[in-house]
């Protein structure tokens, strides 16, 4: 089943001192997701924001918001990440002991479910699971921080992700995050992506609404 593709601009670029100014700069694009990044200090070597400050951001989001938690024993948080808006909850395979049960946890609190893969985890390794997931989130750079370059070797992983999809009749989005701009999108998308994340290739260019819009139309 071929769906529509998929922009979504990654918030861990915005201005948090000007974060509602940069949510409605949001709301008033192209975009189709919000991607926010959780981050714990453990899972990986950076701290983002936590619960008061997701909240304060989903009162003014106007699209889904696709949260990517970078955190250890996400299974005590996923009823208040329900509870605080998100829609979707991308969890990371490397932090997840028991990832079946994890990911009906996160559909039985009503949410869509996503597995995140480091740049080392092959995505073979979802054979037996990737029929109940929503979506894989494909890191394209060592997750932790945003403005890094992208991962070559991303393009192969999604082509064999998609074979993997095609072969098991599922659904799944394929999502890729990291260093991902107009000059490696459509790439990425003839590989099979769905969603694209884009943090500082958005936030950092002089006209934001400018650029998710030609990042939207690398879609069409
Ligand atoms: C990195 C985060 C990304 C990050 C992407 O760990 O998961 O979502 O915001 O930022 P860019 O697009 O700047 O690589
Ligand atoms: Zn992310």
């Amino acid at each position: 089943m071929s769906t529509a593709k998929l922009i979504a601009p990654s918030l861990l670029a915005a201005d948090f001192a000007n974060l509602q100014r940069d949510i409605e700069l949001v709301n008033n694009s192209e975009a189709d997701w919000f991607h926010i990044d959780i981050m714990d200090g453990v899972f990986v070597p950076n701290i983002s924001f936590g619960m008061p400050v997701l909240k304060a951001i989903t009162k003014h989001t106007q699209k889904v918001n696709d949260v990517h938690l970078m955190i250890v024993n996400p299974d005590q948080y996923i009823t208040t990440f329900a509870q605080l808006g998100a829609h979707n909850l991308t969890v990371h395979y490397e932090a997840c002991t028991h990832l079946h049960r994890t990911i009906q946890a996160i559909k039985a609190a009503g949410m869509k479910a996503g597995v995140a893969l480091n740049p080392h985890t092959p995505v073979n390794l979802l054979q037996d699971i990737i029929s109940d997931l929503d979506i894989v989130l494909i890191m394209s750079v060592n997750p932790g921080f945003g403005g890094q370059s992208f991962i070559e070797n991303t393009y192969r992983k999604v082509s064999t992700l998609k074979e993997l999809i095609v072969s098991k009749n599922a659904n799944t989005l394929i999502e890729i995050d990291g260093g991902v701009n107009t000059a490696n999108a459509t790439k990425l998308l003839d590989a099979g992506a769905d969603v694209l994340v884009a943090g500082s290739f958005v936030f950092n260019s002089s006209d934001p609404v400018n650029t998710i819009a030609n990042l939207k139309q690398l879609c069409l």
